[in-house]
């Protein structure tokens, strides 16, 4: 069986089913430039607060930059308040989005302390309603993003999957993990196998601890989910997806040596150089260099000067002049 397959999401066919996953503070214009570089089925750019949203609020507008080059690609809604949901997903497709999504997941207090984000979780029939009012303002495809529920004492993803399958989502990502585990703990693929179990017609995407092409196909295996979304496997190694492919195709691996470290590394810097301003190059790099060294031996030298380097010119220097040939990477 072929495990690399175009996936229909309602209207829409996209290229497959390997997507890469919103991520806030992350998943930012430079980073999807990297990840969409190896052509996954569909990215998603980091959650927009819906309050945020229909004010029009500039900082939010810029986290939903995209350009052409990115499509497919999905814009994902925080909120709870239920008379906001039409009007956020209208805008996100007037801006051009292919999917919008409904975020259920994040557990940061300041998010679920108004019922937003994993919040959601203690009120199914809210999600219900909101995805129903979603699914009637746009024509994209509408999807879901939960976790397995608040706690271990109130495991409801199966239930969610058959609420947003009557409220018309297309599909339902799962996070295999409770919003008390926070990101800790392994992720539990039984809890999206249940899932799966429960739709029927709604997609189920598995979620949790894809950190290589072998994890991936696990899951498949494991959970029988429709496709999979790659979060913070993606760090430091956007070719995870090139990797997939090659391993659900049944390829030959492609070797990463220091030096696709390196080129990998320069070319996100010019990604961030050519979005942001020098100050913001400088700190975002700490977080990239991080991503990109963290599997290689004896760079931690260089990720301590990355994270205390004053300029770009400073940052290309290190970079440049580290010896990539004689530095292994594990994965
Ligand atoms: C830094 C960070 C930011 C995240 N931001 C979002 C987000 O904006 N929306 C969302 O639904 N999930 C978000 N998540 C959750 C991930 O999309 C994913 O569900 C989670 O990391 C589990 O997958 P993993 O174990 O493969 O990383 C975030 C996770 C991390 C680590």
């Amino acid at each position: 069986m072929t495990l690399k397959r175009p996936f229909q999401l309602g209207s829409l066919t996209l290229p497959s089913n390997i997507f890469c996953a919103p991520l806030a503070g992350c998943s930012d214009f430079p980073f999807r430039k990297m990840t969409t570089s190896y052509q996954p089925g569909l990215v998603f750019c980091e959650m927009v607060k819906m309050d945020a949203l229909v004010r029009y609020d500039p900082h939010t507008l810029r986290m939903l930059d995209y350009e052409g080059g990115m499509h497919p690609i999905g814009a994902q809604l925080c909120g709870s308040k239920a008379h906001l949901a039409a009007k956020s997903a209208r805008i996100i497709e007037e801006l051009g989005f292919d999917v919008v999504d409904l975020n259920c997941g994040c557990p940061v207090d300041k998010v679920t302390k108004d019922g937003s984000g994993s919040g959601l979780l203690k009120n199914p029939d809210l999600i219900g309603e909101i995805i129903s009012n979603i699914v009637s303002a746009v024509k994209i495809p509408v999807t879901v993003k939960i976790r397995a529920g608040w706690d271990e004492d109130s495991l409801n993803a199966a239930d969610i999957t058959s609420i947003a399958e009557k409220a018309g989502a297309q599909a339902i990502c799962v996070h295999g993990r409770t919003r008390e585990q926070g990101y800790s703990g392994p992720a539990n693929w039984d809890w999206i196998k249940e899932c799966k179990k429960e739709a029927k017609t709604i997609k189920v995407i598995g979620n949790g601890d894809l950190f290589d092409a072998a994890s991936v196909e696990k899951m498949f295996q494991h959970t029988n989910c429709d496709a999979v979304l790659i979060a913070r496997g993606t760090f430091g190694q956007p070719w995870i997806i090139e990797d997939t492919y090659l391993r659900l195709l049944g390829l030959s691996p492609k070797v990463r040596t220091g030096l696709d470290y390196r080129d990998a590394l320069l070319e996100h810097l010019a990604h961030t150089i050519s979005y942001q301003p020098e100050r913001k190059v400088i700190t975002d790099m700490r977080r990239v260099g991080c991503w990109y060294l963290k599997n290689g031996h004896g760079t931690k030298k260089l990720r301590e000067a990355l994270n205390h380097s004053k300029s770009i010119a400073e940052i290309q220097e290190l970079i440049v002049s580290y010896p990539w040939e004689s530095t292994s990477f594990t994965t």
